[in-house]
């Protein structure tokens, strides 16, 4: 079986650590591993292939940034020609991201099978990039392994046929489970208490008004308890160029983005995580860390029903009692999620090998 593997951004990477170690194991499996270039930066891209051990990948498309019919337009041109040089038995696509949509729809334009991990997840928000690329990708694809029982509904409500889809667990936990105990092992960032911060959504921070009220929020948590944030360069540069001044805030401490060891270590040794990803929702709640989800919706609901996430949006009053309640130790406990338990990968190979 010769399969292509796509790569573009941070996340990715973390999901296809896994299922490259797995397919490696088989023999008869010949998985060629495409990055797309949508994250390009050392510590955006190549960091995480060096520590979770993903070989170089055979083909660097060298993408880059760009608006999103640029980024996509330009990764289906660059992609079409190694479907067409390589003629694989199937594309695996991960995630959400612009070069899963951009890959899928070129794959399937040239009748090569699809499968897409993480499939049918849903925030029901379509201002979202992201809900978009989902939406799009699961109707093209040809095998949709999900990370959690709702996404089947949510496949089901779109009148995607149930044959397609497979409930496989997930492939961000199986490389946190392989990698916890090394990056545990390294020294704490910080040698007192604190919080971690994340933020790279556009609905967040692409508006002055919007990232304007989050530094509000920030501003007050960090009276009480110093903030760790490994900036996104997205933030970064949204924040220079609305000249927003955060120099005043003396417990934030703002650090280029981590590689993926030390940003576990920064959360396993934390009090508590505000953020507005996907992928750390699922992080902190396998962790067992309580995780201030600053957003209005999320398609991982599981998070919140049997994890530690709290989604308060970004209402300054909700974020600080749910910080008073965590600092009271009232806090939710991890409660288990069914098949998060390091396997996703190995259910997804084996199902391959008997589908292809
Ligand atoms: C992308 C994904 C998002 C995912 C996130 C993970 C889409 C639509 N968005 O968002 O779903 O959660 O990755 O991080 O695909 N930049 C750099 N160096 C880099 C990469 C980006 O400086 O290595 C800067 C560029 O100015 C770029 C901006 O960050 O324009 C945004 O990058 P982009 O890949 O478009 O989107 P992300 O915000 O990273």
């Amino acid at each position: 079986m010769k399969i292509i593997s796509v790569v573009g951004t941070r996340p990715n990477f973390v999901k296809i650590a896994s299922f490259i170690k797995e397919t490696s194991k088989h023999n008869d499996i010949q998985n060629i591993l495409v990055h797309t270039g949508q994250h390009y930066d050392e510590k955006m891209s190549e960091s995480f292939f060096r520590e979770l051990s993903i070989p170089k990948p055979d083909i660097n498309l060298g993408i880059g940034s760009g608006s999103h019919a640029e980024q996509t337009a330009k990764i289906m041109i660059e992609f079409e020609k190694v479907l067409l040089k390589e003629s694989p038995d199937l594309v695996v696509v991960v995630g959400d991201v612009n070069s899963t949509l951009a890959c899928a729809l070129t794959a399937s334009k040239l009748n090569v099978k699809v499968a897409h991990i993480e499939a049918g997840l849903r925030s029901f928000d379509r201002a979202m990039p992201e809900e978009i690329n989902r939406l799009l990708v699961d109707k093209i694809s040809d095998y949709l392994f999900i990370t959690e029982r709702d996404a089947e509904k949510n496949l089901l409500n779109e009148n995607i046929e149930k044959s397609k889809i497979f409930f496989v667990g997930n492939l961000m936990i199986d490389t946190l489970l392989m990698h916890k105990e090394k990056a545990s092992n390294l020294k704490p960032i910080l040698n007192e208490d604190y919080a971690v911060l994340t933020l790279h959504r556009p609905s967040n921070v692409d508006s002055k008004d919007s990232l304007k009220n989050l530094l509000e929020i920030i501003n007050e948590i960090q009276l009480k308890l110093k903030i760790l944030w490994p900036i996104h360069p997205r933030t970064k540069q949204k924040i220079e160029s609305f000249n927003l001044n955060i120099n005043e805030m003396k417990n934030l401490t703002i650090i280029e983005p981590l590689g993926y060891l030390e940003f576990m270590n920064a959360v396993m040794n934390s009090k508590f995580v505000l953020t507005d990803s996907g992928g750390i929702q699922e992080e902190t709640t396998v962790l067992n860390i309580p995780c201030i989800t600053l957003r209005e919706n999320t398609e991982r609901p599981i998070t919140c029903e049997n994890g530690t996430n709290y989604l308060t949006g970004i209402d300054k009053e909700i974020v600080i009692n749910t910080v008073n309640e965590i600092f009271k130790n009232n806090k939710k406990e991890y409660r288990g999620i069914e098949l998060w338990d390091g396997k996703a990968a190995e259910r997804i190979v084996s199902i391959l090998k008997n589908e292809i």
